[in-house]
């Protein structure tokens, strides 16, 4: 790997660093779930009895929403141990307790999690708040998807989010000097794949990759998910300003794991 390229230790020091685990910690002690996520949670995860499975939970702001829902069978990791440290704090002090929270990495989820962790097969999981997109490299993104898809049962829902390259007619505009920069060699040489940012503000250093939908599609098929459904946020629910204000648009998607042989991966390359 080139040394100068972001990596999963970047983006988990970045997550660890006391900027981001503030920003992340505020906005699960006072934010909780967007009106989007309720409806999409309430829509493909009707049964609160149901364990399920949230990866990159960060400080715990879904995973204590969906406590509040009356979701009582989760289990929630994260790769940076300051953010599962501040959902742990959360939970006690909400007494939810009973939720297990784990550290481990979404890429290599049976060699990373306790063993107590992964077994029986979880009903649903969650990768919300792009998470799965903070993830640098196609190949890892897909095989944290296939992690999930090794730890659900048949026809689990997965639901995450994702940015969307072609949301706007000004996100289209950038993406092509984007593309001109990449043709030339003129891009941030940080940057791993056409589609990566990698930018800081009030939420500290954040990498994060930008997907076409046509990518995401292509990801799930290849990783044993049926996409169900995708919709931009605000197609689905009005957010109120602290929602609106928190964070810019995104695309929320929900498959259901398929029970297909996959791919082999080299094929994928
Ligand atoms: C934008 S934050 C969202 C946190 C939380 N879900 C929320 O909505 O507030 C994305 C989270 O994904 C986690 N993450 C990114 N890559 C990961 C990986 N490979 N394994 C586990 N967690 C990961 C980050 O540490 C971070 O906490």
């Amino acid at each position: 790997m080139d040394p100068q390229k972001i990596t999963s230790d970047t983006v988990r020091d970045d997550f660890n660093d006391l900027v981001a685990v503030l920003h992340y910690t505020k906005a699960a002690h006072e934010l909780g779930l967007w009106a989007s996520e309720r409806k999409l949670i309430e829509r493909f995860f009707p049964d609160p009895h149901a364990p399920l499975l949230e990866a990159g939970c960060g400080a715990g702001r879904v995973t204590l929403g969906l406590w509040q829902l009356g979701y009582r069978r989760l289990t929630a990791f994260d790769f940076a141990a300051e953010l599962v440290d501040q959902a742990i704090s959360l939970a006690a002090e909400r007494r939810a307790e009973a939720i297990t929270f784990f550290v481990a990495d979404a890429t290599r989820l049976a060699a990373t999690a306790p063993a107590s962790a992964l077994n029986p097969p979880y009903a649903g999981a969650l990768f919300l708040f792009n998470g799965l997109m903070q993830i640098p490299g196609r190949e890892r993104r897909r095989a944290a998807l296939r992690e999930l898809h090794a730890v659900t049962a048949p026809d689990a829902p997965l639901l995450f989010t994702t940015h969307d390259r072609d949301s706007s007619l000004t996100e289209r505009a950038l993406w092509r000097l984007e593309a001109m920069r990449w043709t030339k060699g003129q891009q941030d040489p940080r940057l791993v794949e056409f589609g990566d940012r990698y930018f800081e503000d009030e939420a500290g250093r954040t990498f994060m990759h930008l997907p076409d939908r046509r990518e995401i599609l292509e990801d799930l098929a290849a990783t044993g998910w049926r996409h169900a459904f995708d919709a931009m946020r605000p197609e689905i629910a009005r957010e109120n300003h602290a929602a609106r204000d928190f964070c810019d648009e995104f695309r929320f998607w929900a498959a259901h794991r398929a029970c297909a042989k996959l791919r082999p991966l080299r094929a994928e390359r």
